[in-house]
């Protein structure tokens, strides 16, 4: 089967990894996090990519397309080795800009269809302070006011684009981030009620 995948986009602390994981209790995806999957890559003692990855966290940036996609790709095919029932995919903060776009159709058009991008929109204010929040217990050594200006200006550049040329495709569903996690469930949960 080909894996079936829906992109969260949103700015950082709009609650992509929340929803992601309520909607793989409720329905058959399996969430990958790019983020998650870089820090992880990150410490992994024998791994090529980790002082470049170690490198773009800090300095705000985005890690290059092929590492994320090598490691993107590596956890689609382990899960579905393991269940070959398992080819549907949430992609969390992924693709961050028009290069890593640009890198997932060519690597894989025609490998994967993307169903649709799931837009978690919020302001600035409340993906600072849920963010700040977050960081008193996160570990996360971005969750700190200047990473996080950073990081939205990334977004702000980068990313916005990206959830443009969705857009114009008639692909983006956007759900308004800001509102408490049940509240944004309920919508999250009208859109894949809808897809399927
Ligand atoms: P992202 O993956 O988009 O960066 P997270 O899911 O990690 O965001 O959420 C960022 C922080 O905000 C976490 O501490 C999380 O518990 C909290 N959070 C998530 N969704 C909401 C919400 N709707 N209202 C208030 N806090 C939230
Ligand atoms: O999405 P998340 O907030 O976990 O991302 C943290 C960092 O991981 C980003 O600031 C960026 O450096 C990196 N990242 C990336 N490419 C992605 C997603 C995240 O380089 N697709
Ligand atoms: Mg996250």
């Amino acid at each position: 089967m080909k894996p079936q995948v829906v992109f969260a986009l949103g700015r950082p602390g709009a609650g992509k990894g929340t929803q992601c994981s309520s909607i793989t209790e409720h329905y058959n995806y399996t969430h990958l996090s790019a983020g998650d999957l870089l820090r992880k890559e990150r410490t992994r003692a024998d791994s090529e990519f980790s002082q470049t990855i170690n490198e773009c966290f800090k300095r705000g940036k985005f890690v290059p397309v092929e590492i994320t996609i090598t490691l993107l790709k590596r956890a689609m095919e382990e899960t579905m080795k393991n269940d070959e029932n398992k080819f549907r995919f949430l992609i969390d903060g992924f693709p961050p800009d028009e290069e890593n776009l640009h890198g997932w159709t060519q690597v894989m058009d025609g490998k994967a269809d993307v169903r649709f991008v799931l837009f978690f929109d919020c302001s600035d204010e409340v993906s600072i302070s849920r963010c700040l929040e977050r960081g008193k217990s996160s570990g996360r050594d971005d969750d700190n006011k200047k990473s996080l200006e950073k990081r939205i200006q990334a977004y702000l550049q980068s990313t916005r684009p990206v959830i443009k040329r969705y857009h114009k495709e008639g692909k983006v569903r956007t759900v308004d981030a800001s509102r408490s996690v049940t509240e944004v469930f309920a919508d999250v949960k009208s859109v894949f009620d809808r897809e399927g």
